[in-house]
C-alpha cells in the first residue's frame, strides 16, 4: 500500500520526539494514533500538544479551526497505553521510544506480526543500527529510518535511512511523503550516526582537542568558530545547550560502532565534565557557568588570540582544522556510497545550521589545500585521526 495523504499513522513513544512527529503528521492531515507504554503518557502528550497548538493560534500561526482539526486527528485509542495488539490497521508506524535496541526490536516484532505486511515500519532512532531493529522480522523490507530532528515541527530535515533490505519503492514513497509534510528528506544508509551525527563529530572534537592542548580557552575557541568561522554557535556553548551527556553519548556510540576508529575517539575533557555532572545549561555549569535564567556568566573571549589563531598554522587554527575535518568526513561518507554529496550538504546545513556543506567548502578551498592541511595534522598528531579520505587523495 503506497503512502498517501490518507494513510493512517501510528506514533509509538509519545516523548519529546513522538509528540512533535505526531503534530507534524496531524498537521499534514493524517489521522494519528498516539501510543506510549507509560500509563497516561499518551494522554498527557496530547494535552501538551493542545497547549502548543493554542500558543500557535495566539501567535497567529494557525486558525482555531486548524488547531481543532489537528487535535481531533490525534487519537488516544485502545492501544494508547502501549498494547500494540490493540492498534487498528495503519499504513505507517513511526517508532520514537527510548533508545534501546531490545525495546525497539520487540516493538517491531509485534508490529510485524500484527500489522498487514504492507504497513511501513519506521524508526526515529538516532544511533541504533536499523538492520538490527529489523533483524528476524518476516518483512524486513518495510523497515526504514525516519530520523527527525528536534523539535520535529520546526526542523526541516528528515534523514530517510535504508538498511540493506529496505524496499526502494518504500524509500521513494517515504521521501515523497516527507516532502508533503513540508520536510526536506535526505537519503542515507544505516551506518553509525547516519549523515549528521557522524559528519558533525569533528566540529566538537577539534575544538575539544585545542582546549585540551591549552591553545585557547573555550570562550575564545567559540568566538573563533562563531565570529570568524561563520558557524551559528561555537562547539562549547552548543554542547552546553544540547547537554554534555547527550553529545558525549552520540560521539561515543559512533566511536564504538565504527570499531573505535580514531577519527571519533572521545576527548577526556568532555568525559570528565560528564563524570563530574557538569552537563551544561541544564545543571547550571558545563564548559561555562550559567545563572538561574540560563544566561552564561563571565564568558570573555580573548578576541585578539582568536584572530591570531585563525589563518595561522593549521595545528592551532580552530576554523581551518574543523572545516578540513568536516570535508574529510563528508567526502568519505559519499565515497562509501552512503549518501550523495548534495544530500550530505543539505543535511549538514539543515541539521546543524552550518553555513556551508562539506562539498561547498571543498569546492571553495580546493582539494589540494585540504589534503595538505590534513597531512600536516596527521604528521603533528599521528594515529589515524587525520588520515586523508581516498576520495580527496584522488582529486589531487
Ligand atoms: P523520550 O524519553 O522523551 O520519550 C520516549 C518515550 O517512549 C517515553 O514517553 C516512554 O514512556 C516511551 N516508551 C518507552 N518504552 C516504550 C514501549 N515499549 N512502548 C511504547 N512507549 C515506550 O525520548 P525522545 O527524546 O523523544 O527520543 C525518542 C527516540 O527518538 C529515541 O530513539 C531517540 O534516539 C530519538 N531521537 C531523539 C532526538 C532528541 O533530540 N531527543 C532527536 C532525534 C531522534
Amino acid at each position: 500500500m503506497p503512502l498517501t495523504d490518507e494513510t493512517v499513522v501510528a506514533v509509538v513513544g509519545a516523548g519529546a520526539m513522538g509528540v512533535g512527529i505526531a503534530q507534524v503528521a496531524a498537521q499534514a492531515g493524517h489521522e494519528v494514533h498516539l501510543v506510549d507504554a507509560a500509563e497516561g503518557a499518551a494522554t498527557s502528550a496530547r494535552e501538551k500538544l493542545a497547549a502548543t497548538l493554542t500558543r500557535l493560534v495566539d501567535k497567529g500561526k494557525l486558525t482555531s479551526d486548524e488547531s481543532a482539526g489537528i487535535l481531533e486527528r490525534v487519537i488516544i485509542g485502545p492501544a494508547a497505553d502501549g498494547d500494540l495488539k490493540e492498534l487498528p490497521p495503519v499504513g505507517l508506524v513511526i517508532e520514537a521510544v527510548v533508545e534501546k535496541l531490545a525495546v525497539k526490536h520487540e516493538i517491531f516484532g509485534t508490529l510485524d506480526d500484527e500489522q498487514d505486511e504492507s504497513t511501513v515500519l519506521a524508526t526515529n532512532t538516532s544511533s541504533l543500527d536499523i538492520g538490527a531493529i529489523a533483524a528476524d522480522l518476516a518483512h524486513p523490507e518495510r523497515v526504514i529510518g525516519l530520523h527527525f530532528f528536534n523539535p520535529p515541527p520546526l526542523m526541516k530535515l528528515v534523514e530517510v535511512v535504508r538498511t540493506t533490505q529496505s524496499a526502494p519503492e518504500i524509500l521513494r514513497d517515504a521521501q515523497a511523503l516527507m516532502e508533503r509534510w513540508g520536510k526536506t528528506p535526505v537519503l542515507c544508509t544505516s551506518t553509525p550516526g547516519f549523515i549528521v551525527n557522524r559528519v558533525a563529530r569533528p566540529f566538537y572534537g577539534e575544538a575539544q582537542r585545542l582546549l585540551e592542548a591549552e591553545v585557547a580557552d573555550a570562550a575564545t575557541l567559540d568566538f573563533a568558530l562563531r565570529e570568524l568561522g561563520g558557524f551559528r554557535m561555537g562547539p562549547f556553548e552548543l554542547t552546553d545547550l544540547i547537554g554534555q551527556d547527550v553529545n558525549f553519548a552520540v560521539g561515543n556510540s559512533v566511536w564504538h560502532q565504527s570499531d573505535r576508529d580514531p577519527r571519533y575517539e572521545p576527548v577526556a575533557v568532555q568525559r570528565e565534565l560528564v563524570e563530574a555532572g557538569r552537563l551544561g545549561r541544564k545543571t547550571g555549569h558545563g564548559y561555562f557557568e550559567y545563572a538561574e535564567g540560563g544566561q552564561p556568566v563571565g564568558v570573555t573571549p580573548d578576541e585578539g588570540r582568536a584572530r591570531e589563531l585563525v589563518g595561522g598554522p593549521i595545528e592551532t587554527d580552530p576554523v581551518a582544522r574543523t572545516i578540513a575535518m568536516l570535508v574529510n568526513e563528508g567526502v568519505d561518507l559519499v565515497r562509501r556510497g552512503e549518501a550523495t554529496a548534495e544530500d550530505v550538504d543539505t543535511a549538514m546545513k539543515l541539521g546543524t545550521n552550518y553555513p556551508k556543506g562539506p562539498h561547498e567548502w571543498l569546492a571553495e578551498i580546493g582539494a589540494a589545500t585540504i589534503v595538505e592541511q590534513l597531512r600536516a595534522l596527521d604528521a603533528a598528531f599521528p594515529g589515524g585521526r587525520y588520515r586523508v579520505s581516498p576520495a580527496l587523495e584522488e582529486q589531487v
